[in-house]
């Protein structure tokens, strides 16, 4: 009769929540942390895969939303607003409904994929398709949430990233201490900003002895940290990712440098043969932007950067549904048949 609480019950000592703080939650993290046979085998690793895709709204950000509408709503606030390249606008828009909020999105025109804009409208958030990139959004949400009566919940706002470090402490309650190197894709640069942070917490409380070290990825044509300047008009089938001017990137800087970890890319190449390989040989289904976490170990692995024997852990941030382009892309079609077990047999190759 116990069932998981999500993140906010689960790690009240370890979030800036109080008793009257109400609750926002639709029972978030607890995700599974599966082991990964033929990454290991790649590797010569131990590879957990943590799947954040079995979030409620399908990613990782819904840890950070809990949070975020929970204390906009402690603050009284009626209305949210956030920009998002389709991740953060699903999951705003849902935690909303939970709290009576009124949401609104703005998202780079054409460029997020189908699964999470149905979830916005779904959701009723006021949508605003922007002639602009993410980076632009988050300027215009920015202003917005200056100049008018609504809260942002990007993850410029602090407690989006108290809420995404949750993910760190599950891994180490799970593996009875920090992974020797934690791997995830980097976009706005928020979320590698809170697993450090997570990570650097239970090591300073002694519940790890020691911090990971965070290696980060980026898309090829989209990696303003890899190259070490802002990029004007990103580029990546990856479009969770395609940002060019992270807002948290010196965060990211300080959980490269402190945990001794790197921030590469991976191209889109990379990106796709990880997200088949995870697919069709792990069983798990993520949206292209998180198989570059997985494009990036493999990557690593193949320099001969990663010493076997260590424990490593990947995080897929979201659900393969909210962009299934890309696996029937390339695909063969299915072949139809008449209602004829015969014919069937034969066509499956059984006969
Ligand atoms: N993976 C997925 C599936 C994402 O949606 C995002 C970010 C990231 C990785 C990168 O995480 O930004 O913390 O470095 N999506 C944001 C959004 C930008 O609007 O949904 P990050």
């Amino acid at each position: 009769t116990h069932q998981w609480r999500g993140i906010i019950e689960e790690y009240r000592d370890r979030l800036p929540v109080s008793d009257t703080t109400p609750v926002v939650t639709l029972r978030e993290g607890g995700t599974p942390l599966v082991p990964a046979q033929v990454l290991s085998e790649r590797t010569g690793c131990e590879v957990h895969l943590k799947v954040e895709g079995a979030n409620p709204t399908g990613s990782f950000k819904d840890r950070g939303m809990t949070m975020a509408i929970s204390k906009a709503k402690e603050e009284g606030a009626k209305a949210v607003i956030c920009a998002s390249t389709g991740n953060t606008s699903a999951s705003a828009a849902a935690y909303a409904v939970r709290a009576g909020m009124v949401s609104a999105v703005l998202v780079p025109q054409g460029k997020i994929a189908l699964g999470k804009m149905g979830q916005a409208l779904v959701h009723g958030a006021k949508i605003l398709q922007v002639d602009g990139n993410f980076d632009d959004c988050l300027t215009l949400a920015r202003s917005l949430s200056e100049n008018y009566p609504v809260a942002l919940v990007n993850s410029v706002n602090p407690v989006r990233i108290e809420g995404q470090k949750t993910a760190a402490f599950e891994i180490v309650d799970m593996l009875g201490d920090a992974p020797d190197i934690h791997v995830l894709p980097v976009g706005n640069a928020g979320n590698i900003t809170a697993y450090w942070k997570g990570y650097q917490e239970y090591a300073a409380d002694k519940i790890a002895t020691r911090t990971p070290r965070m290696w980060g990825f980026q898309a090829a044509g989209s990696a303003p940290i890899v190259r070490g300047e802002v990029v004007k008009d990103p580029s990546t089938i990856a479009t969770a990712i395609r940002i060019g001017n992270p807002a948290s990137w010196q965060y990211a800087l300080a959980a490269r440098d402190e945990s001794g970890g790197a921030i590469d890319e991976v191209t889109d190449r990379e990106i796709l043969r990880a997200y088949r390989l995870l697919a069709a040989q792990e069983g798990v289904f993520v949206e292209p932007a998180s198989a570059a976490s997985v494009a990036g170990l493999l990557k690593a692995a193949e320099q001969g950067k990663v010493d076997p024997g260590q424990r490593i852990v990947c995080t897929v941030t979201g659900n393969g549904l909210k962009d299934p382009d890309w696996a029937v892309a390339g695909a063969p079609q299915p072949v139809t048949v008449p209602v004829d077990a015969a014919t069937a047999a034969e066509r499956l190759g059984l006969a």
